[in-house]
């Protein structure tokens, strides 16, 4: 599980959103993690300390003159333990506290008190538009992430007071992916990270064309490993219906020359290029441009076709791959002989490491197992869900590039 292992102190502050919090410290649990609520009193007359106490499984902590620990000091044992601080909501009047080094209820206190090298500290903020937008808040929020806390964005939608616009809590599953990604190496910070994803569509007329059983899953995977081990990521997409990881930019197209022209024009930014994409081979070489009726003799339309335009050779054989300002990483799905087929797929489209899968055992399952080929062999992985491939295969794409020092 993402959290396993991990015990994250979640502070609730008053606001609306503490509604959200109940969900959030549930999904935290389920991802692994401990958590140790801490709320203020503006808090609880948001949502009860019973409701919060159930899903987290712990007591939780409400004052600084808390009896409970034998020094008297939760305000240090609580930071010590953690291995983030998480506040959610975090109400503009917290924010002022933060950075004003307010220390006169627990949870600001135990935020002051945090070992700031060892305990990061997130805030999830929520509140009301104008209060979102005035300078005294963006003035806070600027100094808190000067002072080292990592500001999560908020979302932009219709407000509780009946108004719309920015200052929305992120929704608990946004917090929790937020979370994870914060918890991951950053192995390619700096990287910009080009992913094509999914199927192409080929159109043979405006009703029908030819696509085939890719899901996606396994690029988006790529992509959302990429963004939480700190890159910009641009993420080129076939006809799927998944949602955008978190911080992935997205350009949704539907054909392979399409495909291409996307990719092309992101290729001059991007220093590693991972074509997960099931790229169409073929498409018809004349669309029709009205649908193609049956004539009542029973013969069949003549489709002629031409061959797409091989993407991941293309961008292999840029300028920029060629001069090592280009990582290009290949997939490859076949049905038998992997290893033969994935090495003599290496070296045909002239990249450093080709990742081989058996596609009728990947194609739309979240587990996989990976056969990773570069110019020293084939090495296997294990089977496991597509993100922790992903992030795997993220580390073998940063160890050859000799970059990405784990942090
Ligand atoms: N690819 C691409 N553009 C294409 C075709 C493929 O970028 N027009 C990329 C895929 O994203 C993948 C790799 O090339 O990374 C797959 O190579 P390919 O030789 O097309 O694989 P198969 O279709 O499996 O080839 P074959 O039919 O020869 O087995």
């Amino acid at each position: 599980m993402d959290l396993s292992g991990k015990h994250i102190v979640l502070g609730l502050s008053g606001g609306i959103a503490c509604y959200k919090s109940a969900e959030l410290c549930r999904l935290l649990v389920k991802a692994g993690a401990t958590v140790q609520v801490v709320m203020t009193e503006a808090a609880e007359q948001f949502i009860t300390p019973v409701t919060m106490q159930a899903l987290s499984q712990r007591p939780v902590y409400r004052s600084q003159w808390d009896a409970r620990e034998p020094d008297n000091m939760p305000h240090i044992k609580l930071g010590r333990e953690a291995d983030a601080i998480l506040i959610a909501p975090c109400s503009a009047d917290f924010i002022a506290r933060l950075v004003q080094g307010r220390s006169d209820e627990l949870l600001s206190l135990l935020c002051l008190a945090r070992p700031v090298a060892r305990v990061p500290l997130l805030v999830a903020p929520a509140m009301n538009r104008e209060m979102w937008l005035h300078p005294a808040t963006q003035r806070n929020l600027a100094q808190l992430a000067a002072d080292g806390a990592v500001v999560l964005g908020v979302g932009n939608g219709p407000q509780a007071c009946g108004e719309t616009g920015d200052g929305r809590m992120l929704e608990p599953a946004e917090l929790l992916e937020d979370l994870i990604a914060h918890c991951q190496p950053k192995l390619l910070a700096g990287q910009h990270v080009l992913v094509t994803a999914g199927p192409t569509f080929e159109a043979i007329d405006p009703i029908r064309g030819i696509t085939n059983h890719s899901s996606g899953k396994m690029g988006f995977a790529v992509a959302r490993a990429a963004r939480e081990a700190g890159a910009e990521v641009t993420l080129v997409a076939g006809p799927v219906s998944l949602p955008t990881p978190r911080g992935v930019r997205r350009v949704d197209v539907q054909s392979a020359r399409q495909m291409l022209d996307a990719a092309t024009a992101a290729a001059p930014q991007a220093t590693v290029f991972v074509a997960t994409a099931a790229v169409a081979d073929w498409r018809p070489a004349a669309p029709s441009a009205q649908k193609i009726k049956k004539d009542g003799t029973g013969a069949m339309p003549a489709l002629e076709f031409v061959e797409n335009t091989d993407i991941l050779q293309t961008l292999a054989q840029s300028e920029r791959a060629r001069s090592g300002r280009l990582f290009c990483v290949g997939f490859a799905a076949e049905s038998h002989d992997l290893a033969a087929h994935a090495k003599a797929k290496r070296e045909r489209k002239g990249i450093p490491l080709l990742v081989g899968n058996i596609g009728p055992a990947a194609f739309g399952q979240d587990d996989n197992q990976l056969l990773l080929v570069d110019a020293g062999g084939a090495q296997p992985t294990e089977r496991a869900s597509k993100l922790a491939l992903a992030r795997r295969l993220v580390a073998e794409i940063a160890r050859r590039m000799d970059i990405g020092a784990a942090t």
